[in-house]
Parts: structure tokens; sequence; C-alpha cells
């Protein structure tokens, strides 16, 4: 069967804030490859999907040009350099945001600072529309790396990078002062694609979201007494409802469902509050809704 479908080329960053994140997800989604040392392009052996490792400022060209079809990349690399690519679905993995940043001395009075002002980064056409936007006319010097040091050595008196834990800023004597986006992984591909390769690209979005949904969900065990059954079961919707079995103990049942990671420690709460116990909270490996 596989044989007749279409191998679908996956773009990933060569090196970067977003190479193990990748391999990592594509691992869980169950899809497998033996990754040598310093291998550019690899077949995967249990679907249908070849992976290239690439520069990642490169990417965006080449799922333009159809040299691949697919790519894990940053939000912020598709506002820069790919508009006209679609995000087919937020990875929840890499998130950061592009920011503004001058030395620490500075006082800031707010936006009107940078007028007139030299900005180094790595995202001029970013930069560039947001200073539109603002109605800010300042100077924009490219550059390809190591942006942070610019105000340093006197090249600008500010700079548009990308932070995340904000280390390499506070090392650098700078501060954040304006955010322009936010951005986390995506897959990302171009309109068009054909028939035959979006099946394959449908698939892989199933497994994918079924490790993503999974990692955002628990499962919960309890023990209840089965006269408080009725409002456990309100604060635990479950997938459709939650599974009810009795205990060998008379007079008690145990329930099982699935709880949101974001709603976690308010519904153990509400648990324990209404007689819950010996709760058991359990990862899930996939989830298919
Ligand atoms: C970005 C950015 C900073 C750093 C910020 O570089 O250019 O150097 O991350 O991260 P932090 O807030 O956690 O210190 P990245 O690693 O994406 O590589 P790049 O130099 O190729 O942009």
């Amino acid at each position: 069967m596989e044989k007749d479908k279409p191998v679908l080329r996956m773009a990933l960053q060569k090196s970067g804030r977003l190479h193990d994140d990748s391999l990592k997800l594509l691992h869980e989604a169950g899809i497998r490859f033996s990754n040598g040392q310093g291998q550019l392009r690899i077949r995967t052996r249990n679907f249908p999907l070849e992976l290239l490792f690439l520069r990642n400022s490169d990417i965006p060209n080449y799922i333009r040009d159809g040299v691949a079809d697919v790519a894990i990349v940053g939000e912020n690399l598709l506002v820069e350099k790919g508009e006209d690519l679609q995000t087919v679905l937020k990875l929840g993995f890499a998130r950061c945001h592009l920011a503004l940043a001058l030395p620490r001395a500075v006082n800031y009075p707010g936006l009107s600072w940078w007028q007139g002002k030299r900005i180094a980064t790595s995202y001029p056409n970013t930069l560039r529309k947001f200073l539109q936007e603002k109605g800010i006319d300042a100077s924009i010097h490219t550059i390809s790396g190591s942006v942070e040091i610019a105000p340093n050595i006197g090249l600008a008196d500010g700079i548009c990078d990308l932070v995340s834990s904000g280390s390499t800023l506070f090392q650098n004597r700078l501060k954040e002062v304006e955010k322009l986006l936010d951005s986390e992984a995506v897959l990302a591909t171009r309109p068009g694609l054909d028939e035959e390769k979006q099946q394959v690209l449908d698939d892989l979005v199933f497994r994918l979201r079924s490790v993503l949904t999974a990692s955002n969900n628990k499962y919960v065990l309890l023990n209840a007494p089965n006269d408080r059954l009725e409002e456990i079961k309100k604060i635990l919707p479950g997938m459709k409802s939650p599974t009810v079995m009795p205990l060998a103990e008379s007079g008690w049942s145990s329930v099982h469902s699935v709880i949101s990671e974001d709603d976690f420690w308010e519904v153990i709460d509400q648990l324990k509050a209404v007689g819950a116990q010996g709760i058991l909270i359990v990862p899930i490996e996939k989830m298919v809704v």
C-alpha cells in the first residue's frame, strides 16, 4: 500500500532551536528513521516521508520552489520570509518572541525613542513593517547572526531579535522594550499541494495532532463514594463522559477520565473537596479525538 503513496519531503532545521524537538515529535508520532551523523537527507522507514536538513533561513524558499513540501519552522520565519506559505498545525514548542531591545542604561520613554536610530536585526522585513505601522523612521542594519553584540560595538543603537529565556539580552546588558510578535514551531506548507501528497500530509497531521493532544491531557483514576458520583461527573466531563465501575467494597466506585493539563490542579482540588480518594494521574501516550 505504502509503495503507491508519493513521498512527502519535509524540511527541518539542520541545527538550531527547533532541531531536537522536531525530531522528538516525529519519533513520538511513530515515524522511524536512523539519524546518522551529518546526514542531510533521510528516508523514514515506516511512513512516506523524506527528511531534508537545511539551513533555517533557506527553508521558505525550498518550500516555495517545491524542493520540499512541508517544513517545521518558527512562525517568526514565516512572518519574515514566508507570508505566502500556510501554517498547517501549531506544534507548541520553541516558543519565543521577536522584540526590540536597547542598552540597559538607557532611560526609555516609549516608541518615539527609535526615531532616527540604527537598529540591527536578522528580521528586516518584520521590523520594517512594524516601524511603518508605528510611524517610526529608523535605519535598519541587516546582519545574519550575533545581533545582540551590535550596540556594544557601536554598530547600532538597539536591536530587534528573538527572545526566549532572555539570557542573551541579559548577558549583553540589553533590555527588551517592545514586543513585535509571538512565535512557536509550526508545520507549514505551500498552497496547492497535489491531492496525493495532501493525503499523506493529512495522515501526518493526524498523527502529530494525536501526540500533541495527548501531551496536553492526563488520564485520571480515582475512588469515590457512590453518593458523590453525580458531583464528580460534573467536575470530570471526560472525552464523552467518565467511566464509572463498581469497586469490590460496596458503596464505592472507581472513576476514570481525561483532564486537560491547563485545568489540572483546579480539577484535582475540586475532586478532593467532594470526597474523591486514591487519585492517580497517568500520562497519555497518544490521544485520538
Ligand atoms: C536567538 C536569538 C538570540 C537567542 C535568544 O538565536 O538570536 O541569540 O536566540 O535566546 P534566549 O533569550 O533564550 O537567550 P537562535 O538560537 O534562534 O539562533 P540564531 O543566532 O541563528 O538566531
